[in-house]
């Protein structure tokens, strides 16, 4: 049995499809902060293994305690938490008590029932401004907000926890830019509110839900002027989780690993690729540059494919076909 934290959330539930598909029994724990029960029953439907399901806050150690109780674990996949970095500023006490206080309940716990095995959702946020590109892991790290700050704590802690705990073993995954949705269009991205990100904006803008994207700077020192990231299916990433998994199961040792795939595209090459792909055209002007926001960023993947033998299978077009036919047969997100 491998228990899943914030399971329900945007990559968790493509994650618990893969995870079924590769024949693992699931008990997920997550308090609904960010996400919809529905989710569970596409999650079902789609994986077509176990799921159980435990609403809880990962900070409520005794309801922690009962989703261990029932059957044995064998690892913890882990990404509850809170993401949104311009929140992380204004409640930055929020982010450290949910992001830092629940993986401390989470870790201790574990502790509890003598569960050594952890996969933890990290984010490369960590590395903060690039001194160079790609990234590899051991570029310095140097978060610039509470977010990220909770990101590099938490990779402390686990480093902290397995050099004291014989037989502990992490995988920590910092992923790169996650788009896209399960290729049925039965799971997605459902932001509350305007989104922030990127690809979420685009999809409301192509459904009729906002009028025109911003598009934050075009005067950046880039292909076309505009921010580059590394931009990864969505299931791509879960299929990561699953050779980290894997990884942590037979070769018994802990691992950093970027997930993206390499390779970095603009804004602009986001919004021409979805215009292309679906025929929508997306209304967009130029705004100023985003503050905290850097030129480009992306990944040396070598380490992950090296080590764990995975490597992206999807492209920038597959995230827009996939991402679209969840926004369009899902226009207002999950039902509530
Ligand atoms: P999400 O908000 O969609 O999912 C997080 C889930 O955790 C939600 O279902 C939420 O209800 C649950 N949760 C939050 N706090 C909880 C708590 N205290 N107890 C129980 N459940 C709780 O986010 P996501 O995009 O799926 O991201 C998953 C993880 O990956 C997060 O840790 C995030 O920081 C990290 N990450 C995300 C991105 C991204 O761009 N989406 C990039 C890098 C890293
Ligand atoms: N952008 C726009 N208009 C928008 C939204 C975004 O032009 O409405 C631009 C941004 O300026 C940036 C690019 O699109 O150049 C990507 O922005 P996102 O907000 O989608 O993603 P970020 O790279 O800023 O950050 C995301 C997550 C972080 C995570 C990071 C990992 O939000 O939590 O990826 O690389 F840490």
């Amino acid at each position: 049995m491998i228990l899943v934290t914030g399971g329900l959330g945007y990559i968790g539930s493509h994650t618990c499809v893969a995870l079924q598909r590769a024949g693992h029994a699931l008990t997920i724990v997550d308090n609904l902060a960010n996400s919809k029960i529905g989710v569970l029953e596409r999650i079902r439907a789609l994986g077509g293994g176990s799921v159980e399901f435990h609403r809880a806050d990962l900070r409520d150690g005794p309801a922690l305690a009962a989703a261990f109780e029932r059957h044995p674990v064998e690892a913890v996949i882990h990404f509850a938490g809170y993401k949104a970095v311009g929140e992380s500023v204004a409640k930055p006490l929020e982010y450290y008590d949910n992001n830092i206080g629940g993986t401390f309940v989470l870790l201790d716990t574990m502790a509890r029932f003598s569960v050594h095995r952890i996969v933890f959702s990290s984010s490369a946020t960590v590395y903060g401004d690039p001194q160079r590109l790609p990234l590899t892991e051991d570029h310095p790290l140097g978060a610039v907000n509470p977010y990220g700050r909770t990101k590099q704590f938490i990779e402390s802690i686990l480093t902290d926890v397995a050099a004291g705990t014989p037989g502990f073993r992490h995988a920590t995954l910092r992923y790169f830019n996650p788009m896209g949705a399960h290729p049925s269009g039965r799971l997605g991205e459902d932001p509350r509110g305007i989104p922030n990100n990127l690809f979420p904006y685009i999809t409301q803008v192509a459904i009729g839900r906002l009028q025109k994207l911003r598009v934050f700077g075009n005067d950046y020192d880039t292909v076309d002027g505009t921010g580059v990231r590394d931009f990864i299916h969505v299931m791509d990433l879960a299929e990561g989780h699953v050779a980290a998994l894997r990884y942590l199961l037979e070769k018994d040792r802990s691992i950093t690993a970027n997930l993206g795939t390499g390779r970095g595209n603009s804004v602009l090459e986001v919004v021409g690729a979805f215009e292309r792909v679906t025929g929508i055209r997306i209304p967009h002007e130029f705004a100023p540059r985003r503050p905290g926001d850097v030129a480009s960023c992306y990944a040396d993947v070598s380490r992950a494919f090296a080590e764990l033998g995975w490597k992206t299978k999807l492209g920038i077009e597959d995230m827009c076909r996939d991402g679209w036919a969840w926004q369009s047969a899902n226009p207002q997100g999950y039902p509530d």
